[in-house]
């Protein structure tokens, strides 16, 4: 544990990335408050305390992240290099054994090509919104040291039509020339339009022209489509995945090993995990992730260091006060 710990504060230091850095800095606070360390976690919480707010490097001269996009590309694919890890995200273990797996067998390329087989880079993440698919797909890009390469469905509809197939085939010729983690959101779009659409003839030669191109794509590029409608895809469609990942609402388990990822650095004990697991049984993982935040806000707001269980539920509250209210 601490290992990591000390790790990702050198990593991030490495890289300027002050976030990070604060982040393990009050992890490694946590930590030691853990180990009975009280007084050196008090020195660590009062060296961060006197950190600048943000870092020079944010607020400065532009970074160029050498992964983003330029000139025509730009408007429908977005890039950037990931921090995501697994350490960051709450799976099923043989969800997270599966995409481990995957990481190594694109690092065995050669190997396995040695025998005629090649590593299985064509993901299809399906499930409910906020279970952690988009986050999926940058833990895979973070992990592999690959940018992020989100296509922007949006801007390949919403043009007219006619440039649909061409764009596609502006980003299936930058995926060998760009090796990356090709993350195709709310992919539904493309099987719904084909339904939806006033021109059904010209959806359908998007369709057809996106499945060859997945044929015809050799590069060494991951392609990961995500969808929160699994059953508008047909088998044609299918097919082309070489593994389906479902994303599915937390369990219990998974609750407690989230409010613990998400305020196990500000103190939250096991225990108050477990216990808070209790109260927001049908919420999925990014309303959690909301509620831990806002509790976060409340703490730094009273200026303590500590969360309590108090804060949390007083967030809790607020968030299903705004939903009665939406739905009102
Ligand atoms: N499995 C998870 N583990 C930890 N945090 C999660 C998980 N799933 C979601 N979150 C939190 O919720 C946020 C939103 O999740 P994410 O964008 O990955 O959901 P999604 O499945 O892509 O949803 P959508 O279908 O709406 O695109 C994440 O940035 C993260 O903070
Ligand atoms: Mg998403």
């Amino acid at each position: 544990m601490k290992t990591d710990i000390l790790k990702l504060l050198l990593q991030s230091h490495a890289v300027g990335d002050e976030t990070s850095f604060r982040k393990a800095a009050l992890q490694l606070a946590a930590s030691e408050s853990n180990a009975g360390h009280v007084r050196v976690a008090d020195e660590i919480r009062s060296i961060i305390a006197q950190m600048p707010a943000t870092s020079g490097a944010a607020r400065g001269a532009p970074v160029v992240d050498i992964a983003a996009p330029r000139g025509d590309l730009a408007d429908i694919l977005e890039g950037g290099y990931r921090d995501e890890r697994f350490r960051d995200i709450v799976l099923r273990d043989e969800i997270r054994a599966l995409l481990e797996r995957i990481i190594v067998e694109n690092r065995s390329r050669g190997r396995l090509e040695r025998f005629g087989v090649s590593p299985r880079r064509r993901l299809l993440f399906h499930g409910a919104p906020g279970c952690g698919k988009t986050l999926a797909a940058a833990v895979l890009a973070g992990e592999m040291g690959l940018p992020l390469m989100t296509v922007r469905f949006d801007a390949l509809f919403s043009r007219f039509l006619g440039a649909t197939a061409v764009h596609l085939r502006a980003i299936f010729a930058e995926m060998p020339r760009r090796p990356g983690v090709y993350f195709f959101d709310e992919f539904d779009a493309v099987a719904k339009a084909r339904g939806d659409s006033q021109d059904v003839g010209e959806m359908n030669r998007v369709v057809t022209s996106f499945l060859q191109l997945v044929d015809a794509d050799v590069s060494g590029s991951l392609l990961v489509a995500a969808t929160n409608h699994v059953e508008l895809l047909d088998r044609a469609v299918f097919r082309r995945f070489d593994v389906i990942v479902p994303f599915e609402h937390p369990d219990r388990a998974q609750l407690v090993d989230l409010f613990y990822l998400r305020l196990g650095a500000v103190g939250l004990s096991t225990d108050e995990a477990e216990h808070l697991a209790d109260h927001v049984s049908g919420l999925s993982f990014a309303d959690v992730a909301r509620v831990c935040d806002d509790a976060v806000r409340t703490m730094a707001l009273h200026d303590r260091e500590q969360i309590t269980e108090g804060d949390v539920i007083e967030a809790l509250e607020s968030l299903k006060g705004r939903e009665l209210s939406l739905t009102r």
